[in-house]
């Protein structure tokens, strides 16, 4: 237990705000700019809640014109290199210009409020342009990060029916480009009207409806449009239990309250900070901690496209010397990576700068909270576990500013206005030091707006498991003194390296091989992912269990899912086990993997003897170890 002396001032804090939560939260609310302030704080009309409702605003102006405003036009916004040697230094001033510039050239193409964007580029500077120039224009952006593949897009550009594509021709990873141009080429799109290509080469030609982003546009200026604050800046998607992942809906002003609130309550980031968050755009923690909270504060960041330990494993830890990074935040992922090298890569730099280390996206052992603490914080940063998710837009649970005791392994406490607990499975609050969901008691402004297109899915798949609360699908520990551990996701939901994959969406790319009968996949531990994926397959009669068929089944789910899925071992298998009604148990085939107890299994289905399907699964555990 590390012991700072401000907790009952948090704990005062703390309490005022979840007493006072409309007044609380409209006080909060001036961190941002509006053009015309709310009607009405929160308007509930459960599940569904709307924040600052009648306010208007525009998220570019938030993040660009206020601070060009206001005194901070030199200072730097970005930071930004990449593996082959490319930097940019972007000062708000100039970031705005090319907003504006580049917001005027797609408002000619008829970009415009209404319209959905979809964005398919890599970490860089004008990414950045293109997400904040598509909100000028009060349309919605759709980023898709660009480790997916054709498939995912096609799925993304038909639910949210996106209308523009802007892209880039390629990005570059452990020393090779990586075309994006041809995989968006590929795809064939009626609802596509323009696809704007960033050209890195400069061999791109154009052709039909390929536009090339200008180079050296002219400043013109264009006129933010002013947006009610539910209208929804982005939509992001994200994998859930069934079906496909599903369009995340956030609204512009809730939203950028909420992050803007959330980083500072987490990081206490300040004007002198040199911020690294190490997310991709395409991620969730891209746009909330990469994009919008840290321009809507008025911050410099830094940001990398390129991999954590290429060419070497000293790569991160030099950038963070180099660019005098105060707070850095990263993946338990990363850090576990990190901790298989050599410590003299992190010993030859100086990482003095630091003053706090954060971590995201997945549980964070205690060992590698302790390797995090001692050889990046050089024991004096604190390490700001933060659970949240796509659906939260920002951080929950949070060491506030540090200024807790902090503890290995848990996030700690809710962040102000966020009234959180722990529960069993009929919505009862458990006692201290007991397994059970994390679910949320009162609505926050950076919550989702809802599903797109699917009201349905978002009421059954958040509000209907507990009355009245949110449940994310997480499990959670609730210790002494309130302090939450994480534990994990309670349903089907797979974290490969904090990448968030549903099992159907892995299981329907298997069933793509026209040799495979039925598929199951269940996340197994990874000592440094996480998780990664076990796949149980029943092939088609006549169909020999060749170990070839591995190869393309492997080759089938990067191809239509892409390459974050990462499997560590395929069976082939007579039967899948399942439930009298037809449905999976996947929890008996995890059990089996990780060795566990097979627990209860009179729910199989009659037909199947459950000595039967032991017996196969036997032979499976053999091959296994
Ligand atoms: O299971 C939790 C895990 O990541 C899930 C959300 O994933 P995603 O929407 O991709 O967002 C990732 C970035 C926030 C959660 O339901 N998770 C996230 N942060 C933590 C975590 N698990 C444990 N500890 C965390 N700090």
């Amino acid at each position: 237990m590390y012991y700072y002396p401000y907790v009952n001032r948090y704990l005062e804090f703390y309490k005022y705000s979840i007493e006072n939560l409309e007044n609380f939260w409209a006080f909060q609310a001036s961190i941002i700019p509006w053009f015309k302030s709310w009607d009405k704080v929160l308007e509930s009309n459960h599940p569904f809640y709307r924040w600052f409702v009648g306010g208007y605003l525009n998220a570019s102006y938030v993040c660009l014109d206020h601070h060009v405003e206001n005194n901070k036009k030199d200072k730097v916004a970005y930071y930004w290199e990449n593996e082959v040697g490319e930097k940019e230094i972007i000062s708000y001033y100039e970031l705005y210009t090319r907003v504006n510039s580049f917001s005027k050239f797609l408002k000619d193409l008829g970009v415009q409020k209404g319209d959905v964007v979809l964005i398919y580029m890599p970490l860089i500077v004008d990414a950045i342009v293109a997400m904040l120039s598509v909100v000028r224009l009060g349309a919605t952006h759709n980023v898709v990060f660009s480790g997916f593949s054709k498939n995912s897009i096609v799925d993304r550009i038909e639910d949210s029916n996106a209308k523009f594509i802007i892209t880039a021709t390629h990005t570059y990873r452990r020393g090779k480009k990586v075309d994006l141009l041809s995989t968006i080429k590929e795809i064939d799109s009626q609802s596509v009207q323009k696809v704007v290509v960033l050209d890195r080469e400069g061999n791109f030609v154009e052709d039909g409806k390929f536009v090339k982003w200008p180079e050296n546009l002219e400043f013109a200026y264009t006129e933010p449009v002013p947006v009610e604050s539910t209208h929804p800046l982005f939509v992001l998607y994200t994998s859930g239990t069934t079906g496909k992942p599903k369009g995340i809906v956030h609204s512009t002003g809730g939203y950028l309250v909420y992050v803007a609130c959330t980083l500072r309550w987490a990081f206490n980031v300040g004007d002198d900070s040199i911020w690294w968050c190490t997310a991709d755009i395409g991620w969730i923690t891209g746009h909330s901690y990469v994009v919008y909270a840290p321009l809507a504060l008025g911050l410099t960041s830094f940001i990398y496209e390129g991999a954590p330990d290429y060419p070497d494993p000293s790569k991160w830890w030099s950038l963070i010397e180099k660019h005098r990074i105060t707070e850095f935040f990263t993946s338990p992922t990363a850090i576990r990576m990190f901790m298989k090298y050599d410590l003299e890569f992190i010993r030859k730099h100086d990482l003095n700068s630091l003053r706090m280390l954060g971590s995201v996206g997945e549980p964070i052992n205690p060992e590698v909270w302790e390797w995090y603490y001692k050889n990046i914080g050089k024991s004096k940063c604190p390490i700001i576990d933060t659970w949240w998710q796509t659906e939260t837009g920002g951080f929950m649970i949070a060491p506030f500013m540090g200024i807790i005791p902090l503890r290995p392994g848990f996030a700690s406490l809710p962040l102000p206005g966020i009234l959180a607990d722990v529960v069993d499975e009929n919505g009862n609050s458990l006692p201290p030091n007991t397994k059970g969901y994390l679910v949320i008691k009162a609505p926050w402004p950076g919550m989702m707006m809802g599903i797109l297109n699917d009201d349905e899915k978002y009421k059954q798949t958040y509000w209907s498991k507990f009355d009245g609360m949110y449940y994310p699908g997480d499990y959670a520990i609730r210790g002494e003194e309130g302090y939450f551990q994480l534990l994990g996701r309670a349903d089907e939901v797979i974290k490969i390296a904090g990448h968030r994959l549903g099992t159907t969406e892995i299981e329907s790319a298997i069933l793509e091989n026209d040799f495979v009968a039925e598929a199951a996949v269940v996340g197994v531990p990874d000592e440094v992912r996480g998780e990664t994926v076990a796949a149980f397959v029943t092939l088609k009669q006549g169909i020999n269990k060749d170990e070839s068929l591995k190869q393309l089944i492997i080759s089938k789910v990067r191809e239509i899912v892409g390459p974050v899925v990462v499997f560590s071992s395929i069976f082939f298998v007579d039967k899948l086990p399942k439930t009298r009604s037809g449905k999976i148990m996947r929890r008996l085939l995890k059990s089996i993997i990780i060795g566990k107890e097979l627990g209860d299994v009179t729910t199989l289905e009659e037909e199947a003897s459950v000595e039967e399907i032991k017996k196969a699964y036997e032979e499976v555990k053999q091959s296994i170890s």
